[in-house]
């Protein structure tokens, strides 16, 4: 299928990850779930692509396969060059990085906040006194709003939703991966505080050049941050192209009925450009 808004490929950047015909089935021959359909998409570097789509379209799984949690049923994912089955967990962990949706599972709660990070700096080569880290640790937490001088002996269960996701997003930054996938990165976190964790994610993506799959219902959230948006539906990708493409003239019933929803997007950012 051609999509309509789809952006061809700038002549010499090399896509850094491409996902090539992937599907995931769930459940028995009878009674099967496509979570995901056929998809084919590519992410360039220092990119930052947001996927959307209603719940149940298919994102997480998307997502899982791309971090190597779940196997594909049919398709590839290549990651610079090399179709990322054949890598080892620990070489594409260090480049590939996840803050998931729901950040209660990401957690054992036997480990304090300190040991949390400090298991980071095994997928980094960097040689560091146990101080360094220390201080490198407290520098990330602060970088997303967490009190490291209260909270970097603190056990999981004792944070709230919001600060053991901000927490993920620490552990993030102290790996400095190329890629970061980013599954409903601030359902957590209060509205006030969710717009300034997302522009820090997005500076590091302009400074570091690393690219951002971000996961999410919001397309003004998606709109704002975005080069470009991917828009899924019922397991496939119905749409694709710049955030400004998407939001003017959207080329699909289904990207305009997600649009719909969120009437006010083109004016409240005008608004926002003419104050600024
Ligand atoms: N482990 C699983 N076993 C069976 N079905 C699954 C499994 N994981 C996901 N599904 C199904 O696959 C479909 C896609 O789910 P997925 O979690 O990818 O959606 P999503 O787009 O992330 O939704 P949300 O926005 O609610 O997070 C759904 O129908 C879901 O029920
Ligand atoms: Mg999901």
């Amino acid at each position: 299928m051609v999509l309509a808004n789809a952006v061809t490929q700038p002549e010499g950047v090399r896509l850094l990850l491409e996902v090539e015909n992937l599907t995931k089935i769930f459940g028995s021959a009878r009674n099967e779930v496509v979570a995901v359909d056929n998809i084919s998409f590519g992410i360039y570097p220092g990119e930052v692509m947001s996927l959307l789509g209603e719940s149940g379209s298919g994102k997480s799984t998307t997502a899982r396969m791309i971090l190597r949690l779940s196997k594909p049923t049919k398709g590839r994912i290549i990651f610079k060059g090399q179709d990322i089955s054949t890598l080892k967990d620990i070489d594409y962990w260090r480049q590939v990085q996840m803050i998931f949706q729901d950040p209660f599972s990401s957690f054992n709660s036997f480990y304090s906040v300190h040991s949390f990070l400090g298991k980071a700096f095994r997928l980094t080569n960097n040689h560091l006194s146990e101080s360094e880290r220390t201080a490198r640790m407290e520098q990330s937490m602060e970088s997303v709003g967490l009190n490291a001088a209260e909270l970097l002996f603190k056990r999981p269960h004792e944070l709230s939703g919001g600060q053991r996701q901000r927490l993920m997003i620490a552990r993030a930054l102290l790996i400095g991966p190329d890629l970061l996938v980013a599954d409903e990165p601030t359902s957590m976190i209060d509205a006030s505080s969710r717009v300034g964790i997302l522009n820090m994610l997005m500076d590091l993506s302009r400074k570091h050049k690393m690219s951002i799959l971000f996961i999410t219902h919001d397309i003004g959230l998606a709109y704002y941050t975005s080069d470009r948006l991917l828009i899924m539906n019922e397991g496939k990708i119905v749409e694709e192209g710049t955030a400004e493409a998407v939001v003017d003239a959207p080329a699909q019933p289904y990207t305009k009925r997600l649009l719909a929803d969120v009437p006010t997007l083109r004016k409240a950012w005008d608004e926002e450009q003419e104050l600024a």
